[in-house]
């Protein structure tokens, strides 16, 4: 049932370029320059004329709620908040009938996020939801929906359903930008043909297994390590750093890399890994000088970079190289080596890796 994996965290790596396929299938039609999801396409309106979209999630999915954030506003647009479902059910929020709020979860059976749920349908906003289970409670409770169609996720810790999110919440992205004419059509076409380009670019990053192996190897004594990160690879850094906690029970924190310095750059000596994304895109300038500081207090750098480059490759102890794509899909590509990180780290610790301690695969109680 590993498919001759070890574990199913590591089965669950492997299968995202047939996961984000799946997700694709269908939808994605780059001949004929359309993508096609009933739910939007059904409800169109109350999309393109939303004053804002809240997105509401847990853990790993609001993580990619926030890489969402990010390319709604860049491509479609609208303005775009995103909450932990746990907080905004109690904060009394101002939600409107002009409000789109989408729920993201795999599991559709997160109580924090049903009951935000819940709220938002209260005050007569139109809910959409983004699950992995089919029929969960979550997708049963929502207006309207997409599937990631990630295929079952038996590992506690989430993978495939993270790629598969931010894959799914892309083609919405662009949807909308078509539809409300933000995007020009070279760009929409341009971002199609590279959106189908992902799954294979995946198996490239995964040809890194064996060189992250000895990445894991060197910093696996590590008990602390800091994920740095900017524009689309902020929320990434976070999923970078949730990832090392819950399985190998490393402390880790994610930041936006320009934030080192108002306080976390306190605590980078030589006993300190930092893993820095550095695609050579959006703000690579300002990240390799992020990275110059780290060095200049003798931090260990871990730098996760576009194919070829060499700049970071010169200050950085190791790096771990992604393909080239467009910076808002780099998240489906830098995510990779991060998760084959912390999977090597927690099985040479000799962790549970598919059933970490105190976690559940589904959160139904708050
Ligand atoms: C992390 C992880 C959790 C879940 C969170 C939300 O690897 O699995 O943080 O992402 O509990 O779960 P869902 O997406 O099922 O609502």
């Amino acid at each position: 049932e590993k498919g001759g994996f070890e574990h199913f965290m590591l089965k669950e790596i492997y299968e995202q370029p047939s996961a984000i396929t799946d997700t694709y299938r269908g939808r994605l039609l780059v001949d004929e320059g359309v993508i096609r999801m009933a739910g939007i396409d059904d409800n169109l309106e109350r999309f393109t004329n939303a004053k804002r979209i809240i997105i509401v999630a847990c853990g790993t999915s609001w993580h990619a709620g926030l890489v969402a954030e990010y390319i709604f506003e860049d491509l479609a647009r609208i303005p775009v908040e995103v909450e932990y479902a746990s907080e905004f059910r109690y904060r009394n929020p101002v939600i409107t009938s002009e409000d789109v709020v989408i729920a993201i979860s795999q599991s559709g059976e997160t109580a924090d996020t049903m009951a935000a749920i819940k709220l938002a349908k209260e005050k007569g906003a139109f809910v959409f939801g983004v699950c992995n289970v089919v029929g969960s409670s979550i997708s049963r409770e929502t207006h309207a929906g997409a599937y990631t169609h990630a295929g079952p996720e038996i590992g506690v810790a989430s993978t495939k359903a993270f790629t598969t999110q931010i894959t799914v919440l892309t083609l919405i992205a662009l949807k909308l930008a078509k539809a409300k004419g933000t995007i020009s059509k070279t760009d929409f076409h341009m971002h199609l043909s590279e959106l189908e380009t992902i799954p294979q670019k995946i198996e490239v990053a995964l040809l890194s297994n064996d060189h992250i192996k000895e990445v894991a190897d060197k910093y696996k004594e590590a008990r602390n390590c800091l994920y740095l990160g900017r524009g689309y690879n902020f929320p990434v850094a976070l999923e970078g750093a949730l990832k090392l906690k819950e399985i190998s029970y490393i402390h880790a924190e994610g930041y936006p890399a320009a934030e080192m310095k108002h306080g976390p750059i306190a605590l980078i000596d030589e006993d300190m890994p930092v893993v820095v994304i550095a695609t050579r895109k959006g703000h690579y300038e300002k990240v390799v000088s992020n990275i110059q500081e780290i060095k200049s207090r003798q931090g260990k750098i871990i730098g996760i970079v576009t194919e070829g480059d060499t700049s970071v490759r010169d200050l950085a102890d190791y790096v771990i190289e992604v393909p080239d794509t467009i910076e808002s899909l780099t998240p489906l590509l830098t995510t990779i080596p991060l998760q084959l990180l912390s999977y090597h780290i927690a099985v040479m610790l000799g962790k549970n890796v598919d059933q970490p301690r105190n976690l559940a695969k589904s959160v139904t109680v708050e």
